[in-house]
């Protein structure tokens, strides 16, 4: 363990806070984190340390420090982004901005990349190659700020990239860890029902939507039930259904929309497909068409199994073995999947869950509360693992 670096990270603890907390209050949605940007420029102008200061987007920021020894050249990303919905925490920093609250945690992954950063600019001298510090905008908001970041260049000549996401989930401090697969594909499906709308005394002249549009989503309940292997994981959910302005017309058309969560092409293909089949069919069935409509979202996170051993090994060093928790595939998806088309990568979920501090919503939800305590733990991990990185590469 390096003690050291822990007794650090416990001085600047409070200060790490009270970032998360300036960026909690500031929340900012998906493209439009102008003040938060800002702030995090200033941040780390104040770090200083020959940091060179880059803004990829409008609304992302990268800071990057460079060693004079050769060495690999490491990625670490955060996301800045708050969800739009209005903040019921009651906290004393809860956001100002109306219709905008961080209740997915990407306030405490800034503070934690930011307490990183003026670490390893202090720890520089134990350094080699380059640090790429990349606060990125957007990650709510598929198609997402990870292809325009990587776009504008900040992949470029990186070895390996690494993220975390805090989770309520977990207790305060854990370390959740999976090799291989980590989060699901997230995709969108539309379906519209082109019927013929008329009287609703006189539905045999009509072609009822609605009453197809209920077969079709009954229907989808069994693509996961009978269609695909018990040995595989997905979801498929109806989220949202519209049809109809008044109660003696029989519309034209019914909108069915919902969200596919997969862990691989296959099923992910099949999936798509089957939406297709069965809401054609069934349309055609009764004499009316649907049309869909299928947007992918992010892919899948696949974390390195060679970086996830190294990650592993750092934490056990620097907090012990128990603070790992073994995890199985994630539900929630995040754009840090396209970091890891370009590079290795490893992105780990650090909990942040204390009933004591009523931590007890989930997260995207109005009442979320997280526990700051894992804010300085998350700055130690990323401190200890780039510190262990430059170690095992001059050793
Ligand atoms: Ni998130």
């Amino acid at each position: 363990m390096n003690k050291q670096l822990h007794n650090r990270v416990e001085e600047i603890a409070e200060e790490v806070i009270e970032i998360r907390r300036w960026i909690h209050q500031h929340a900012e949605l998906s493209f439009h984190e102008k003040k938060t940007s800002n702030y995090i420029t200033q941040r780390l102008e104040e770090i200083g340390g020959g940091l060179i200061i880059t803004h990829p987007t409008a609304t992302s920021v990268m800071a990057v420090l460079k060693t004079d020894r050769k060495g690999p050249v490491i990625a670490i990303r955060a996301d800045i982004d708050a969800l739009p919905m209005d903040e019921c925490s009651n906290l004393p920093f809860a956001s100002q901005n109306k219709g905008a609250m961080h209740s997915c945690g990407h306030d405490g992954h800034a503070a934690i990349l930011l307490g990183a950063a003026r670490l390893l600019v202090e720890y520089k001298e134990n350094l080699c190659g380059e640090i790429r510090f990349i606060f990125q905008h957007a990650e709510e908001l598929p198609p997402g700020g990870a292809v325009e970041v990587i776009q504008a260049g900040v992949l470029d000549h990186v070895d390996e990239v690494y993220g975390l996401h805090l989770v309520s989930v977990q207790k305060t401090g854990s370390f959740g860890i999976k090799s291989g697969i980590l989060t699901s594909a997230t995709d969108c499906f539309r379906i519209t029902v082109k019927g013929a709308g008329g009287h609703s005394s006189m539905p045999y002249a009509c072609k009822d939507p609605i009453v197809i549009g209920a077969e079709i989503i009954t229907s989808i309940q069994t693509i996961l039930s009978r269609r695909i292997k018990a040995s595989e994981q997905a979801v498929v959910s109806v989220c949202q259904v519209s049809a109809g302005d008044a109660y003696n017309i029989i519309p034209n058309e019914m909108k069915i929309i919902g969200s596919v969560r997969s862990y691989s092409i296959e099923v992910r293909d099949l999936i798509k497909r089957l939406l297709c089949e069965l809401s054609r069919g069934i349309a055609q069935a009764h004499g009316a068409d649907a049309e869909n409509e299928y947007e992918e979202g992010y892919d899948s996170i696949y974390n390195d199994p060679a970086l996830t051993d190294f990650a592993e090994s750092i934490i056990t060093d620097q907090f012990g073995a128990d603070q790992i928790e073994h995890i199985g595939m994630i539900i929630p998806g995040d754009d840090f999947s396209e970091y890891q088309k370009v590079c290795p990568g490893f992105f780990l979920e650090l909990g942040t869950g204390n009933a004591e501090k009523g931590t007890e919503f989930p997260h995207h939800n109005p009442k979320y509360v997280m526990d700051e305590d894992a804010l300085p733990i998350g700055v130690e991990y990323l401190t200890a693992l780039v510190l262990g990185r430059s170690k095992a590469f001059t050793s």
